[in-house]
This record gives structure tokens, C-alpha cells and sequence, in this order.
């Protein structure tokens, strides 16, 4: 961990909070040294005429409730309210707004926060402004009279951009200091950034992800100081009735105990797989926010207290490529999901990010050739070489196409130029790797073959000796 970048201090006492915060075995019943389940979904009333602290599941049960003052104080808010799902969750905070109110919101936001806004949110007379939050001028630029939310995520998913939520909130409330600024956290958990302590107003999170971590429940969070809030949440859970059960409310619970460790591990293992890419020839670009050369690292030094494990990067050609690396991994699953101690992986444009409209994929820069992943809790040096098998076996197909490519000059010159030149050539290979000298043989050759123009290809053939030669 010595070489991890440093960001803000740790809260020294989060673990404590994570284990003790809302259960103590000495008031168990059974003095069991883990919380009951408590199944019940309605609660007897002694006294008809006085409503017991527990009536109906909906609006609350024993469960749900040690979960959300644990949350409440694992994000140092006063309330949190859980949902079935992050989604209902973000549903129920566009609740808070009415016909004719506006949302500005980051243009990449999460693709399913995007289809409800889109789909359900406009259907209801709520606008929507997207603009890049991380040029803060686009705050004043965008900002209406009936702007009631502002929509952050940070970093955002998938292409890692870093908010300043403490510039963005000083801003937005100096327009209009009753604008709610929301962050959904779901990326770095309430262990790496707790938006509250840097002006947000309410945290909305899923925490199906590295909350919860084992990838086997679903569940969402709304987190805030304000006790209007709380009551307005509490009647969304009980009359929208989007709420988690009672063993969902306890997996999770159980889940957060070992958020701290995990976040640890995820945060170290994903720092080696980006500075490992970063220097891989098969790829273009890495988007992970604890390397110091990532846009807003300092700003993320500032607020956050750590960056996760979540990363992408731009593999050298499109989609197939991407997807034949995916195919190849062994220890990553292909999946829309992360925050799990399993490593998982995407490809945002045709997956999770599918419902954003191509155009606005393509100005992202959302392509066919970025790759997400989680990295999980795996060994390390077992995951890179994961990765790198994958590579290898993605290169040894580019291979396979070259030859067919060169075959295709030699009969038919012309076609062979224009073929040949949309081959990336500038791979460069370290010296152990023969396998792929040979295959790069038959390119080569053909290349060589006096029918080239070699002036068109000079400097590919340059390029190519070099890996010959090394
Ligand atoms: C950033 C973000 N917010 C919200 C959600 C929705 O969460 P859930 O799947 O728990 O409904 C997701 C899901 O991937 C997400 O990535």
C-alpha cells in the first residue's frame, strides 16, 4: 500500500461504526452475537389507541432500522432511508420535485439514472439540463430559475471524471441557496467520500455495489441532515412501498462490516492493474483517478479519502477487439454490475450505457473500445496476468487478421494499400514475447514484397523492424 497515492486521512473510528453503531448483544434477547431476522411484516399493537415503534414492514421494521442508523453513521448524516434498489432510490428523490421543476445534471451520468430521467422524470413536466460539471462555469451556464436538483456523480461513470462538489455546491448556492445538490456515491462508497461534509445536501447511492459488496442483494440509500427530509422519505417508503426486506436489510448490514477491509484491497489491487495498463502497448488510454496524471487528481486528493476499485481504459481497436479481450478473461465476469469482491467487466457503449442515445456516446467518447472493470479481490499479480493473457489472445487474432489482410495484397495491390493501412501497427511488444515476432512474420514479408509502395509504408516497416529486431 506504501506506493498508493495519498488522499484525504481515513475516519479513524468507521470501522467501529460499521460493526457497533446500531447492535449491541447484550440487548439481544437471545444474546446472540449477531442481529435476528425479524420476518414479521406487521406488528401487534398492545394498546390500539397507541401506534408502536414498528406498525406495518412498509414503514419500517427492526432490520431496516439498525441498517439505516448504521449508514446514517457510516456517512455522517443525521437520516439515512433505504430502498429496494439504488433506482428506487433516485426514483424516489425526483419525488421531491414537481411539474415545471428542472434538474441539471452531469452529461455521463449512469445510463439507468439517464433512461429515468428520460422515460419517467419528462413524462412527469420535469426538465433535464446535462452539461459537464467538472468545467464549473457550465454551473452558471446552465443553472434555470426552476432548477430545483443538481445530479452528480463522481468520479462518473464510466469515464471517471472528477467533480468538485465543494466548488460546484458553493456555486450552484450562491445562485439559489435552496437548490438541493444531490451525489450519488455509489462508486467510492461512504468509505472513500462522504458528499455531505463537502456541501451536498443528499447522498443517493446504490448500495448493491461496494456497500454491500458480495454482489447477492439489492438495495439503495438516500442520506441527508434533514429531518423534513427524512419524513418525506419515510412516507415515499411507506406509501411508494419501494422498500428492502428483512433479510436483504441484514446481508447488507453484514456486508458493511467488512466494507473498510475490502475498499483497502480493492483500492490497492485496481492501483497496480491502471499503472500496469498504463504502460501496456495494447492500450490507448487509462481512466483510473488515482493516477496522478488523471484530470482533477487533486481535486479527488482534496475530498476523497481514497479511490476504489473501478477503472477503464480505451484497448487499441473497437468493439471486437473489446469483446474478444472479454471473452478471453478468466477471472473477470462479463457483467453491468461491480463493487463486488469478484472482478466484473463491461464494455459501457453496448451495455450499460446502451440507453444513452449514440451521438451523446460518441461526444463522451463512450466507444466501442472502452472497457470498465471492477477489480475485485482477487491476488493482484493473478489478475494481471489474467489481463495479459487476454491481451495476448486479442493480439494473436489482430495476427491471424493481418495475414489474411496480406494475403488479399498480394493478389489484389490496391485493395492490399488501403487494407493495410487501418492496421495499428504501433504495438510494441517487451523482448520476451517470440510468440508474437512470429506472428507478425507473414506481415512482414508482405510488407517487403516488392509491390509495395515502400514510401506509404516507411514508416510502419520502421516499426515493424523495430519489434522484429528487439
Ligand atoms: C452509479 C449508479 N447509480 C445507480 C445505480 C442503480 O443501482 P441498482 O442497480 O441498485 O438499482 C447504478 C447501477 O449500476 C449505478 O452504477
Amino acid at each position: 500500500m506504501n506506493d498508493l497515492p495519498k488522499f484525504l486521512p481515513i475516519d479513524k473510528h468507521f470501522e467501529t461504526k460499521a460493526i457497533h453503531a446500531s447492535f449491541n448483544a447484550a440487548d439481544n434477547p437471545s444474546l446472540g452475537v449477531i442481529p435476528p431476522i425479524v420476518l414479521s411484516t406487521t406488528f401487534h399493537q398492545p394498546d390500539p389507541m397507541e401506534p408502536p415503534h414498528f406498525q406495518y414492514g412498509r414503514y419500517g421494521n427492526p432490520n431496516r432500522e439498525m441498517l439505516e442508523i448504521t449508514l446514517a453513521a457510516l456517512e455522517n448524516a443525521k437520516y439515512a432511508n433505504c430502498f429496494a434498489t439504488g433506482m428506487g432510490a433516485i426514483g424516489m428523490v425526483t419525488h421531491l420535485l414537481e411539474d415545471g421543476d428542472n434538474i441539471l445534471c452531469i452529461d455521463d451520468v449512469y445510463g439507468g439514472t439517464y433512461k429515468y430521467f428520460e422515460q419517467i422524470a419528462r413524462k412527469r413536466g420535469i426538465s433535464i439540463t446535462y452539461a459537464d460539471l467538472t468545467e464549473e462555469d457550465n454551473i452558471e451556464a446552465n443553472m434555470k430559475p426552476n432548477t430545483k436538483l443538481i445530479w452528480l456523480e463522481t468520479p462518473t461513470n464510466p469515464l471517471m471524471k472528477i467533480l468538485d462538489i465543494v466548488g460546484i455546491s458553493k456555486r450552484a448556492k450562491k445562485l439559489n441557496s435552496n437548490v438541493l445538490i444531490v451525489v450519488d456515491n455509489s462508486f467510492l462508497s461512504s468509505y472513500f467520500i462522504r458528499p455531505l461534509e463537502l456541501g451536498a445536501d443528499i447522498v443517493a447511492a446504490s448500495l448493491t455495489k461496494y456497500m454491500n459488496g458480495h454482489s447477492d442483494v439489492f438495495m439503495g440509500i438516500t442520506a441527508h441532515n434533514s429531518k423534513d427530509l427524512n419524513h418525506t422519505f419515510n412516507q415515499l417508503q411507506g406509501i411508494c412501498g419501494c422498500t428492502p426486506s428483512p433479510f436483504d436489510c441484514y446481508l447488507l448490514l453484514r456486508g458493511l462490516k467488512t466494507l473498510s477491509c475490502r475498499m483497502k484491497v480493492h483500492m490497492s489491487n485496481a492501483y497496480k492493474v491502471a499503472r500496469f495498463l498504463e504502460k501496456h502497448s495494447m492500450v490507448e488510454k487509462v481512466l483510473y483517478p488515482g493516477l496522478s496524471t488523471h484530470k482533477g487528481f487533486h481535486i479527488a486528493q482534496q475530498q476523497w479519502h481514497g479511490v476504489g476499485g473501478m477503472l477503464s481504459f480505451y484497448i487499441k481497436g473497437d468493439v471486437k477487439e473489446s469483446i474478444y479481450f472479454i471473452q478471453n478473461l478468466k477471472l473477470f465476469s462479463c457483467g453491468q454490475s461491480y463493487g463486488g469482491y469478484e472482478g466484473l467487466v463491461e464494455i459501457p457503449m453496448i451495455m450499460s450505457h446502451k440507453p444513452m442515445p449514440k451521438e451523446q456516446l460518441l461526444k463522451h467518447k463512450i466507444t466501442g473500445n472502452l472497457i470498465r472493470l471492477s477489480v475485485g479481490l482477487e491476488s493482484v499479480d493473478d489478475i494481471i496476468a489474467d489481463i495479459e493473457a487476454a491481451f495476448k489472445a486479442v493480439c494473436t487474432r489482430f495476427c491471424t487478421r493481418l495475414k489474411k489482410k496480406s494475403r488479399c495484397y498480394n493478389q489484389r495491390s490496391e485493395t492490399g494499400v488501403r487494407t493495410l493501412r487501418t492496421v495499428p501497427l504501433d504495438f510494441r511488444f517487451d523482448s520476451n514475447s517470440d510468440w508474437l515476432r512470429v506472428a507478425y512474420l507473414p506481415i512482414i514479408v508482405a510488407l517487403s514484397h516488392k509491390e509495395i509502395n515502400s514510401e506509404k509504408f516507411g514508416s510502419q516497416l520502421n516499426v515493424m523492424k523495430i519489434i522484429w529486431m528487439t
